[in-house]
């Protein structure tokens, strides 16, 4: 087999969700779906909004002429200027149609981004627990990531950010709120990194990139307000997607937005839209960039997954699950009560209910549960969660 070391070695590290998920696929076929708790992929169970699915009938209907051929590398206009107005408004900054680009979800964006950064071996650090995928995009780009602890509460461990800092940095990629620890790193954490990267970026000679991740941006709960990254740093893009707030997974449609206070904008630009195109995405889904323009400040309804979270998380930690309240995205990241937390996935397993070894998101020892689910699905695994957490003592802890 010829295939590229460096994609044979990715494939032995199987990816653990991929494969709780086909573990799960498996016992569904066994006791039936409605009897499996599937708590492995993030995979949103709302469907899009009406409104949405609507527009699509009428362009189906009515179609416009040329709605299907190619189009500039950076995407419709119209959607473009839909989304700059949207995060203008948000930030009071000067976005403009020219600071976006529409891509192929946020892993696409992701990949271009680093696309258009990173020289061999540069670095890009990105604080633990993290989504691993993002290993495999920074690689993809000839890039290294460099991991950095969190604190016990997975915030940001500042002084960690700072000591990993170096002549290979170039950027850092922040996920908030986080998969998988649900996490939202609040203003004064945005602040400060601001300000670190601000004296970094003086002290290397060199400018540092702030990369955020928001692709679950809009699934905030407790009427916290998002800090917006833009505010506090210059050399800011984000990358996001309306894959959760929109439930569109599978259509594939988000954008790269880089901050006007960016030094050198127009280089860095002209490289984002390079970099889309020649990774062979050319462009972002054609009739997905009609749909979502006039859908910037809509989502699917937040509360069903707050409810959900409120639903799960209480019913956990009345039964001794050591837990970190999670205030966005729709992910739980338990603690283990042993070290061997594969050991303890498969005794959840046992139960029928299926979670994600922590080791596969960087940090072993905990486990994530995925509940962008059915509420009788959360209901339905609670007697099995009840009973480990009995047989391991852990509501007398
Ligand atoms: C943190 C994070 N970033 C990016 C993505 C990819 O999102 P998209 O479907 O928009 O490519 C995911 C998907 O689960 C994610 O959890």
């Amino acid at each position: 087999m010829a295939i590229s070391k460096r994609v044979k070695n990715a494939l032995e590290g199987a990816s653990w969700v991929r494969k709780m998920f086909e573990e799960g696929e498996a016992l569904k076929r066994i006791y039936g779906e409605d009897n499996v708790f599937d708590f492995s992929l993030g995979n949103p169970n709302l469907e899009p909004p009406a409104s949405l699915k609507k527009a699509l009938k009428t362009l189906a209907d009515q179609p416009i002429s040329g709605m299907h051929r190619y189009m500039p590398n950076s995407g419709y206009s119209e959607t473009r200027k839909a989304i700059a107005q949207y995060i203008a408004e948000e930030s009071d900054l000067p976005f403009e149609e020219k600071h976006i680009v529409m891509t192929v979800g946020a892993a696409g964006g992701l990949n271009v981004v680093f696309k258009a950064l990173l020289d061999e071996r540069d670095e890009v650090i990105v604080p633990s627990p993290y989504f691993m995928e993002f290993k495999f995009y920074i690689e993809n780009c000839g890039g290294e990531i460099r991991l950095v602890e969190t604190y016990e509460d997975f915030s940001l461990n500042l002084k960690a950010i700072e000591d990993a800092i170096g002549d290979r940095t170039k950027a850092i990629l922040i996920n908030s709120p986080n998969n998988p620890t649900g996490t939202i790193y609040d203003q004064e954490s945005f602040r400060q990194l601001g300000d670190l990267l601000k004296r970094k970026t003086k002290e290397l000679g060199k400018t540092l990139y702030l990369i955020t991740d928001e692709a679950y941006r809009r699934i905030v709960f407790d009427q916290i307000k998002l800090p917006i990254p833009f505010l506090y740093y210059p050399h800011a893009i984000r990358v996001t997607s309306h894959s959760k707030d929109l439930s569109l997974p599978g259509e594939r449609i988000g954008y790269i937005a880089v901050s006007p206070l960016c030094e050198e904008f127009d280089e860095l630009i002209s490289a984002i839209v390079f970099a889309n195109r020649t990774l062979g995405f050319v462009n972002a889904p054609a009739l997905m960039q009609r749909l979502v323009a006039p859908l910037q400040k809509n989502s699917i309804n937040i509360r069903e997954y707050e409810e959900k979270r409120n639903l799960f998380y209480n019913a956990l930690k009345a039964y001794g699950y050591d837990i970190v309240k999670p205030q966005g995205a729709f992910y739980l990241f338990p603690k283990a009560p042993i070290e061997d937390e594969v050991a303890f996935v498969k005794e959840l397993q046992s139960k029928r209910i299926l979670t994600v070894p922590g080791r596969g998101f960087g940090k072993p020892g905990y486990f994530r549960i995925a509940y962008a689910v059915e509420k009788k699905t959360i209901e339905g695994s609670l007697p099995g969660f009840k009973e480990i957490a009995e047989k391991y003592g852990m509501g007398r802890r």
